[in-house]
């Protein structure tokens, strides 16, 4: 046994004091991890010497934003991916891809163990654990919380008695989790579900009400992904960098939801995703003039089962890997302009343009200019309507149905 653990470190409270008592308990050398998702706040740098005065052996940085960018938020684009119709994944999406700079660490480090601060009460834990099952499932799992019996009193006391460098707050409000994709709140006063969000916990956008003005901004996507923003061309890093500024000022993607945990919990969350819903709604109103009808009807349900299995940590999962092949080959043509209104926390979809799209001026219009043959919609009807009208002619006949009743 190598007796080295590589953990998921964020620099908080739960996985600073947990480098200790990982040694304590366990007797093993603890590696930390920090991935950068885009979540702003503290410079890693000083997360990462945090990590070493609390005893970590080594500690480690990876600078992940532009894989998460790329591999990961551009499929919840492609996916529309919105668990429950309302959350655009945030925290879903960031685990399966920090468990695998974990894995890469504990190869790196000769660890045979991984480790990570979740509860036993969330879905992260099942998104770290079941990542590592399929990434290397010959690595252990220690989720010191968890397994270890650390809980926030008996952590605050650790750290003062080990003089560990770590803020203690002896109210903690809010469990926050945040990344380029949004920011996800809960806990504390927000559990009462009954009272509305306050205003202090926002952070990525600004309160609605407070500005009137609009915005309005253009979207252009290839094969369908946003490429560009008013003209110029951007790498995805940057571009959802941009609109998450632009739509956060304008209170864009705010959602205060209860939702349905894998564990069966029912729980009370508040996120805040200006860039993650304005592309969604950019992506999807471009698809509906793109794709054939049947094709937008399926993928709706295709998108349903994708955020379903995303949110249950099976973002490794042989399903999703099929639904993705089915998604990407849906994105061919979904190639175009959207032209987007920002304002009072709504992103609306104003104009669409794109060369290879099905919409037809001259098939819709009732202006002058019409090219669709209205009477071939009669025999149309007639066949379409058939096994209705014989299904009816044969229930009146048995005397088993009178609708108008
Ligand atoms: N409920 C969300 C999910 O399961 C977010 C989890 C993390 N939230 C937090 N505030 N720490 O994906």
């Amino acid at each position: 046994m190598s007796k080295k653990v590589a953990l998921a470190y964020s620099g908080g409270l739960d996985t600073s004091v947990a480098i200790e008592w990982i040694k304590e308990a366990t007797g093993m050398e603890v590696f930390a991890v920090s991935v950068d998702v885009g979540q702003r706040g503290e410079s890693l740098e000083v997360i990462r010497e945090r990590a070493l005065k609390c005893g970590a052996t080594d500690a480690y940085i990876v600078d992940a934003r532009d894989e998460f960018a790329r591999d990961y938020c551009s499929l919840a684009i492609k996916a529309n991916a919105m668990y429950e119709g309302e959350y655009p994944l945030v925290s879903a999406i960031s685990r399966p891809l920090i468990t695998k700079h974990l894995v890469k660490a504990a190869r790196q480090f000769d660890c045979d163990t991984l480790a990570h601060g979740c509860t036993g009460k969330g879905n992260d834990q099942v998104r770290f654990e079941v990542s590592i099952q399929s990434l290397a499932p010959e690595l252990k799992c220690l989720s010191p919380i968890r397994d270890l019996s650390m809980t926030r009193d008996k952590e605050i006391a650790f750290a003062r008695k080990k003089d560990l460098p770590v803020e203690i707050k002896e109210e903690n409000p809010f469990s926050i989790d945040q990344n380029l994709w949004g920011r996800a709140i809960e806990a504390g006063v927000l559990e009462d579900i009954w009272r509305g969000p306050i205003p202090e916990i926002y952070n990525y956008t600004q309160d609605p009400t407070l500005d009137r003005s609009v915005d309005e901004i253009t979207i252009t996507f290839k094969k369908g992904l946003p490429v560009a923003l008013d003209g110029e061309e951007l790498d995805l890093l940057t571009l959802i960098g941009r609109i998450s500024d632009l739509a956060g000022k304008h209170g864009v993607g705010r959602i205060d939801m209860v939702e349905s945990r894998l564990v069966g919990i029912k729980s009370r969350e508040i996120y805040e995703a200006p860039a993650a819903i304005t592309l969604i709604k950019a992506h999807q109103e471009l698809e509906r003039v793109t794709l054939e009808r049947e094709q937008v009807r399926f993928k709706r349900t295709v998108e349903q089962k994708w955020g379903e299995l995303v949110y249950d940590g099976r973002w490794y999962s042989p399903l999703k890997d099929s639904l993705d092949s089915f998604i990407e080959n849906t994105q061919k043509y979904v190639i175009g302009d959207v032209r987007m209104q920002l304002h009072s926390g709504c992103a609306v979809p104003v104009g669409r343009k794109s060369e290879c799209g099905l919409y037809d001026y001259n098939l819709a219009t009732y202006e002058e200019g019409d090219t669709f043959d209205q009477l071939s919609a009669r025999g149309f009807i007639q066949i379409y309507g058939l096994a209705d009208k014989q299904t009816a002619a044969r229930n009146i006949e048995y005397g088993n149905i009178n609708r108008l009743d």
